[in-house]
């Protein structure tokens, strides 16, 4: 009897191991598409193996797609347009594509296999985009959930980039997460200073990348980072200008504000930045001492939930009902808003209400 026991768990053991084996193969086999063509704006092709997302074939090019969400397919930065070869539109890609630009050809990077010969159109300034070798030169604890991190580039290399745009982290395997991810965050320092780039990051809990670089990431650490990246950059204009960002969205505002205190500007400006409480306050003396550099500049940090013993006088609550008082010419007036998504939908219908004109509200969602 029990010999019969053995022999039915080593009979299905067998089966077990050579189907899994048999998938194994199978799989290989099926995602071997060999060598195909990639190419690019009718110009340029590239020669690569098949079988991966069309975004990380054309990273292993050095070429770098937006993939603000590291390519989760939930950002939708990644869209380009496929004339050829891209096979039917993915479930995972409909909810970010409109219906205009799904008769377009648009498609998401991160979602399509690159399987057999493709032609795709990208906009001829995501050649621009590199990756940067950089070391952590400073690590400052800004509050107990934010940190300033400086990063070094390598081998006399600079960058350029306008203030307000990002780059993206690239971060590497550490304690239990095996994997390596890919991160947005804004550059904080300004233009000015190609050498290097400061980014402030706000710890998420259970976050993958923000975990990383709060509890993992030391002075001295290698870090690859691609960029610049994004269309959330400072215009050059006259007009007067309204920030609104709170927690590390504080992040390209610093960006916008060094940069006008390198060019010089008499612009009218007023950065609202909502918190909690007075914990989430930083680099307040900084901003605060805008106020002695530019012509006609107001600081205004709105705190949410400032308890009493924290004898907060400033203002409270929303940062919506403060608009008005800053707002004095509303057509001619940009808006730069950074943070979450429902804090940029909410802020945005504001100041529609208030007659800032759609066209001149620039955001970057952090979601
Ligand atoms: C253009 C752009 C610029 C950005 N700039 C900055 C910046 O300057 N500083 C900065 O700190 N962040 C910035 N972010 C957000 C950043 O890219 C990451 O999303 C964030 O750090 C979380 O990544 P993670 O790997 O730690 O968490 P994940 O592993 O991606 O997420 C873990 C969990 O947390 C949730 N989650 C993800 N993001 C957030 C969030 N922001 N708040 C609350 N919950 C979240 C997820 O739904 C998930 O359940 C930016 C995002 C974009 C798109
Ligand atoms: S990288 Fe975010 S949707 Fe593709």
């Amino acid at each position: 009897m029990l010999a019969r026991i053995l022999f039915d768990i080593a009979l299905m053991s067998a089966i077990g191991v050579t189907l899994a084996l048999i998938m194994v193969i199978a799989q290989r086999w099926l995602s071997n598409y060999g060598e195909v063509t990639v190419n690019i704006n009718g110009k340029r092709d590239l020669k690569v193996k098949g079988g991966n997302s069309l975004l990380a074939t054309l990273s292993d090019s050095q070429i770098f797609i937006p993939s603000a969400c590291g390519g989760r397919g939930s950002c939708g930065a990644c869209k380009c347009q496929v004339h050829e070869g891209g096979g039917p539109l993915l479930p995972t890609e409909r909810p970010l594509l409109s219906k205009p630009e799904q008769a377009d050809n648009i498609r998401l990077a991160c979602q399509i296999k690159v399987k057999s010969d493709i032609k795709i159109q990208i906009p001829e300034e995501i050649f621009n985009i590199r990756r940067f070798p950089s070391v952590i030169e400073e690590i400052i604890d800004y509050t107990y959930d934010i940190k300033g991190i400086t990063f070094k580039l390598q081998d006399g290399v600079t960058i350029d980039f306008k203030a307000g745009q990002y780059v993206q982290l690239e971060t590497m395997p550490y304690g239990k997460v095996k994997q390596k991810v890919v991160r947005a965050y804004s550059i904080s320092s300004k233009p000015e200073i190609n050498d290097r780039i400061q980014l402030i990051i706000r710890l998420v809990p259970e976050g993958i990348c923000s975990t990383w670089v709060h509890k993992f990431l030391q002075v001295g650490d290698k870090v690859n980072f691609t960029g610049p990246y994004g269309d959330f950059y400072l215009r050059d204009t006259e007009a007067d200008i309204l920030f609104v960002a709170g927690g590390s969205g504080k992040a390209p505002i610093k960006s916008m504000l060094e940069h006008l205190q390198e060019v010089g500007t008499n612009r009218k400006m007023t950065y609202f930045f909502g918190a909690r409480t007075t914990k989430d306050l930083y680099l307040s003396e900084e901003f605060r001492n805008f106020e002695n550099v530019f012509d006609d500049f107001l600081y205004v940090p709105v705190l949410s939930h400032p308890s009493a013993e924290e004898n907060w006088d400033g203002r409270t609550g929303f940062v919506m009902p403060y608009f008005k008082e800053a707002i004095r010419d509303p057509q001619n007036t940009e808006a730069y808003l950074c943070g979450s998504p429902g804090m940029i939908s909410a802020v945005t219908k504001s100041l529609i209400e208030h007659g800032i004109p759609e066209d001149k509200i620039y955001f970057d969602s952090f979601g």
